[in-house]
């Protein structure tokens, strides 16, 4: 695991976005396994910069988004797709019909789950993964405890992140309870990943990640055993480690 500790938030984005940067334009139809959450806002603005200004191309780009909400609608002014849509594909040239999330919607989400983990072989795996960290210290909608062995499949949201995320939602019982989620072995299988953490909340998930012992109490502690793990952190991130 690779951890880098940059001064700031902008300087670990530009970090994250030079990674993204270089492996589209090494391999213009590379898989990109994309993340959501607040984090990661700034490095998608980033990414649409470089687009705008340097013409960076996302047109032969797949893109595979770790996790969604059960039971919200695509259109869904909460869910994972219009997030995706709002902060990144709309300011970018990548083919919708090879942007993929899972079917939050779906009337078999255990069946959707199935279907995604298939797409993603389909496509050849994922190149290249983006992750963040929940403060619990998951990866995409892993949550502690998750089975370092699991694949895409639906889980349970725990109280603290639903508490995390309910800020996006009207109020704690307006946040949903259940998402599809990429397992952690979906999540390892990639060939390389990048993990963004910013800010001091994260610093003790961080920590654990990092230096603490490899166990589904942490997920994320999985990326120990991941061959090309890069961990991108602002300095406050870092401040446990
Ligand atoms: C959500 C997402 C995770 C993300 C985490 C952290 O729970 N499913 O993929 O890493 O939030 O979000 P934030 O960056 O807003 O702290």
């Amino acid at each position: 695991m690779k951890v880098l500790i940059l001064p700031d938030e902008q300087a670990a984005m530009q970090r994250a976005a030079d990674i993204v940067a270089r492996t589209v334009t090494a391999t213009p139809d590379a898989v990109l396994g994309l993340a959501t959450g607040g984090t990661m806002l700034p490095l998608y603005e980033a990414l649409a910069q470089r687009h705008r200004e340097d013409g960076l191309s996302f047109a032969k780009t797949t893109s595979f988004n770790l996790d969604e909400y059960i039971g919200l609608a695509p259109d869904h002014p909460c869910s994972y797709h219009s997030y995706m849509q709002e902060a990144f594909f709309r300011h970018v040239d990548i083919d919708p019909a090879r942007a993929h999330l899972p079917k939050g919607d779906a009337p078999d989400p255990q069946a959707a789950s199935l279907e995604y983990e298939a797409l993603i072989a389909a496509a050849g795996g994922i190149d290249l993964q983006l992750l963040g960290i929940g403060q619990n210290g998951h990866i995409g909608f892993n949550e502690p405890t998750a089975s370092l062995g699991s694949r895409t499949r639906v889980k349970t949201l725990t109280t603290s992140t639903r508490r995390a995320n309910q800020r996006y939602f009207a109020s704690f019982e307006d946040t949903p309870r259940y998402a599809i989620t990429m397992g952690v072995a979906t999540i390892l299988a990639s060939r390389a990943c990048v993990l963004l953490a910013t800010g001091e909340a994260k610093a003790d998930a961080v920590l654990r990640m990092v230096e603490g012992p490899l166990s589904a109490a942490c997920p994320a502690s999985a990326l120990q055993l991941h061959a090309s793990a890069t961990v991108i952190l602002d300095e406050a991130a870092a401040g446990a480690l």
